[in-house]
Formats: structure tokens, sequence, C-alpha cells
């Protein structure tokens, strides 16, 4: 497929960066996942001012305006002819002539790169059959609310979830689910509460989160944000997560105990429903 890097549209297998570049060696970047249906941005809006604050938390300056940025995303939907699947662009504060923590001197232009990846997330098979989740200890940093490129936290994480099985990590701080290593994380309560933990420093604000919690809320279904405990999630009618890479994805075991009826429970099903019509 054709990626873009710093300006070249480019074959992604040639798609390369400096050894230098910040991102590979203090992971100071941020990225962004947005999906593509039928060829189209899904909800790319809310994806870009998310990339605007990210960058803007760790004064991390665009190298491109967001509307060439748009035009970027389009031209690599075009050129890969993507129907279905999801567009990554990552920035970082680019390559030093050296290893200096601080930020480069001015003059040092921060790096764009762009890859598409073909996803099948309407017709996915797990959406049908539900996944499994597992939970592990939340150890990453304090900024979550900031999509950086520093994801070892996540890659431990969701290793350890490949390696029981499972699709997705829970991660837990104080007692309490923060989100999955790349999904925020809902239950259905016993008395039909949707529940979410609320945006914080603690969790990533997910694009996909917003628009399903607004969306619920327009059909007057009950919603609460905040947090819940693995426990009360076992306990819980059903689970499900929520991402540009899953939509909203039902969960039917947390480490190995069935939720509900161990099947895609009927919110999670209708969320999905409701959340690929506002995607088409
Ligand atoms: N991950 N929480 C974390 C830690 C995430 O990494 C993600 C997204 C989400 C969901 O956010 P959104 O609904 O905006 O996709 C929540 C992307 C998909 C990834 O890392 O691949």
């Amino acid at each position: 497929s054709i990626a873009y890097v710093n300006g070249s549209f480019v074959p992604l297998s040639e798609a390369k960066v400096s050894v230098l570049d910040r991102g590979f060696l203090f992971a100071d970047g941020i990225y962004e996942v947005a999906a593509v249906l039928d060829g189209k941005l899904i909800d790319n809006a809310s994806h870009l001012a998310r990339l605007e604050r990210s960058v803007g938390e760790i004064a991390l300056k665009l190298p491109e305006t967001v509307a060439r940025i748009i035009e970027i995303q389009k031209e690599l939907i075009t050129r890969n002819k993507l129907v279905s699947g999801l567009v990554y662009l990552q920035v970082t504060r680019g390559a030093d002539t050296g290893r200096d923590f601080a930020f480069p001197k001015s003059g040092v232009k921060s790096s764009l790169v762009m890859f598409v990846s073909e996803k099948e997330i309407v017709d996915a098979p797990s959406a049908k059959t539900g996944v499994g989740v597992i939970t592990v200890p939340d150890i990453r940093w304090e900024r979550r609310d900031i999509k950086s490129v520093a994801l070892l936290a996540q890659v431990l994480a969701k290793q350890a979830a490949a390696e029981a099985g499972a699709a997705e990590a829970w991660m837990l701080e104080d007692g309490f689910v923060t989100e999955g290593g790349s999904s925020s994380a809902f239950i259905l309560t016993q008395d039909d509460v949707i529940v979410t933990r609320q945006n914080s420093n603690a969790i990533l604000p997910g694009c996909t989160r917003k628009a399903v919690v607004a969306l619920a809320e327009e059909r007057q279904l009950r919603v609460e944000e905040r947090p819940f405990t693995v426990a009360e999630a076992v306990a819980a009618k059903e689970a499900f997560i929520t991402s540009a890479s899953v939509f909203v994805q039902p969960v039917v075991t947390i480490d190995g105990k069935t939720v509900g009826t161990g099947k895609p429970g009927p919110m999670a099903t209708r969320l999905r429903e409701i959340y690929v019509d506002f995607a088409k």
C-alpha cells in the first residue's frame, strides 16, 4: 500500500524516518486512528480535534494544517482504493542532530507519517460472537488523556490478553477499570444503566465513546459516567468496548468469567447498529 511520509507518497515498505526521530527515541509524538467505511472517514472531525488537543498539551506543532492533513488522509484512501479500514497518522517532534531530551532548537520540523490498513469493521465475526477481555494493572503514566505514541504498557497488556486468548485487556487502577488497551470500556447494569468511566487524565477521551454516549442519550437510554469495578462488570447484564477500530464490540467474558448470557446482549447489539447507522 501507499503511505505518506513528510511530504511524499511512497510504498509502505519504503516509508522510513530517521533513527534520530524523537518518536523512535523518546516516544515524543502523538497519533490518531480514524475508521473508513465505504471509502469515507468516520467521525474524523472528532479525531482531528483530539489530535489538536493532544499536540497542544505537549507543545508540539503540527507540520501541516488540519485542512492539509484531511487532504492527505483522503488522498491515501483514494490511492489505496480503501473501502473499509483505518487511517493511521502520527506526528512526532522530528529528528534533531543528536539525542537531546529537551525539545530541539527551532528549525527542526515535526514529522508527519500516515498509512492505511484494510479491515472489515461492520461485518467482523467477533461482533456476532463477542470477545473476552482480561484484566491487568494499569501501569501507564498520569496523562492518559493525551494520545501519545508511548504505548509500551498497552503493548504488554494486549500481549497478555493475546496469550490468554482474549481480545482486549482492561486496565485496573485503585480497584476500578480505567479503559481497554486500545478501547473504552462500558457495562450495562442489571437495571439497564449504561456505565462508562468519566473523562479525566485517567483515560483517553474516546471519540467512539463520545458518539455512543450522545447517541444513547438522544434515544433516552440511561447513561452514567462513573468508574466501575471488575466485580460490577462481571455481575453486569452486558459489557462492551468501543473504538475507531471495532466501533461497538460486545464483551462476553472477563478473566474467563461469563458476563450476562455469554452472548452479545441486546444493548451492545443495538448500540452497535446505531453507531453503524451514524457512521454510514
Ligand atoms: N485506540 N482508549 C485507548 C487507550 C485507546 O488507545 C483508544 C483508541 C480508545 C478509543 O478511542 P477512539 O474511540 O477514539 O478510537 C480508548 C486506537 C484505535 C488504537 O490505538 O489503535
